[in-house]
This record gives structure tokens, sequence and C-alpha cells, in this order.
């Protein structure tokens, strides 16, 4: 459980707080690479952005893991008010799915890059066990599939930015300002 009315703490502490803009911020970078690297054709090779790409996702898939532990034994109450309990459960299920793709999506990469016979590193210090063998059909299908979630993931982030903009500026809500460095 992300949120829990009778959570002992008010809000979100300086943990979860830093994990959700690191993820944002490992986000970009991961983006400004995915769009940059050379075309993964036949004989491409998991060096230079490519390499980085393998490494970048594979930082995001520990943090997010990290992140999600911390969060199921720290909830928080979804507001401080009470909110209906519909608006209680979807606020949870659209965030789990948010955790979901995150992780989908790396696990995904990984398979195509084992399928391409290519072995995942996080910066060549933590090696990954292979999940899929080389050449896989499955692996080599994933790779589509990897692509077309990180657009899907690009479209629910942009919803859940409106989101949060809406209660900051419409509903005049403490939601935004939660997530945000506390200001003394
Ligand atoms: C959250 C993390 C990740 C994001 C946002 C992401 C994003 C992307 C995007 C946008 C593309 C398409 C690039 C293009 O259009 O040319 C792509 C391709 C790819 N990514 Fe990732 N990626 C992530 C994690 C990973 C991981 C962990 C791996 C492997 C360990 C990986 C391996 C690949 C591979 C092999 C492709 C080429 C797929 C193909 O065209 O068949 N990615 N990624
Ligand atoms: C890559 C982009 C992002 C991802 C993947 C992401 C993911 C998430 C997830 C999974 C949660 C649920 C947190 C939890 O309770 O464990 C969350 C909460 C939140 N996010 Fe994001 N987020 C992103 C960007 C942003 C941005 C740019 C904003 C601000 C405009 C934002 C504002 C918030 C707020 C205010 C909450 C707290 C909602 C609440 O109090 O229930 N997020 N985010």
């Amino acid at each position: 459980m992300l949120y829990d009315r009778n959570a002992q703490q008010p809000g979100y502490g300086a943990v979860a707080k830093s994990l959700h803009w690191l993820i944002v911020a490992l986000l970009v970078v991961q983006f400004a690479i995915a769009w940059t690297m050379p075309d993964f054709g036949r004989g491409a090779k998991p060096e230079g952005l490519i390499g980085l790409h393998l490494s970048f996702g594979t930082l995001i898939l520990l943090v997010v893991i990290i992140r999600l532990a911390w969060r199921l034994t720290h909830p928080v109450p979804l507001l401080s008010d009470n909110v209906p309990p519909w608006q209680h459960r979807a606020a949870q299920a659209l965030h789990f799915l948010l955790y979901a793709i995150l992780i989908a999506l790396p696990v995904m990469g990984w398979a195509n890059a084992n399928a391409r016979d290519w072995d995942v590193s996080l910066f060549g210090v933590i090696h990954l066990p292979r999940i899929v063998a080389a050449h896989s059909g499955l692996g080599m299908a994933l790779g589509d599939v990897h692509s077309n979630f990180a657009i899907i993931l690009l479209v629910i982030v942009g919803l859940h930015v409106v989101a949060a903009l809406y209660h900051h500026f419409m509903l005049r809500d403490r939601i935004l300002l939660r997530m945000l460095p506390e200001r003394r």
C-alpha cells in the first residue's frame, strides 16, 4: 500500500522526495541518450551511447525497486483532508501503474539486449544475469514493445504532471507542495 489513511507520517519524507526527483532526472538523461544513440541495426555493439543507455536503464531499474520498497514500507495519507474513497483508489492505482511501467520498461530492454547477445551491467561494475537466451524470439520482439512502452510512459507522465499542476493551480491544495523540498 502506497497510501494509508492512518499512516504515522503526515506526508513524504526526504527519502521519498529525493527518490522521486532522482528518477525524474535519470529519465531525462535516459530519454536524451535513447533519442541520440545510433540505430540498433544488425552489427550494433553495446558501446558508446548504447552502452550508456543499458547502464542508465539498469540504474533506473535499481533505484525504482528501492523506491517502491521504501514507499511500501513508508505509507503516507493521500491528502491531509479527507478525499472520497474512489479518489483514494484511483490515485493509488495510477501511481502503481507508473511503478509497474518503470519496472517493466527496463526489464524488456534487458531481455532485448540479451537476445542481441549483449551482457547488461551497471557501468561494468555489477553484471546482471541473462534473462533470455541469445537470439530468443521473445527477447527480440520485446525490443519494439520496449520502445513503444517508453512513449506510453511519456504520455502517462504527461497526464501525471497535468494532474499535479491542476491540483496546485486550480484546486489549490498541497499535493504538489508536499512532493517539493521543504521551505524553511
Ligand atoms: C526506464 C528506462 C528506459 C527508458 C526510458 C528507455 C527508453 C528507450 C527508448 C525511447 C528507445 C527507442 C530508441 C529509438 O527510438 O531509437 C529504447 C530502445 C532500446 N533500449 Fe531502452 N530504455 C530504458 C531502459 C533500457 C534498459 C535497462 C535496457 C537494457 C538493459 C535498454 C535497452 C534498449 C534496447 C536494446 C533498445 C533497442 C530496441 C530495439 O529497437 O529493438 N533500455 N529505449
Ligand atoms: C519522469 C517523470 C515522473 C515520474 C516517473 C513520476 C512518478 C511518480 C510516482 C510513481 C508517484 C507516486 C509516489 C508515491 O506515492 O510513491 C509520484 C508522485 C508525485 N509526483 Fe511524480 N513523477 C514524475 C514527474 C513528476 C513531475 C514533473 C511532477 C511535478 C510537476 C510530479 C509531481 C508529483 C507529485 C505532486 C506527487 C505526489 C502525489 C501525492 O501526493 O499523492 N511528478 N510521481
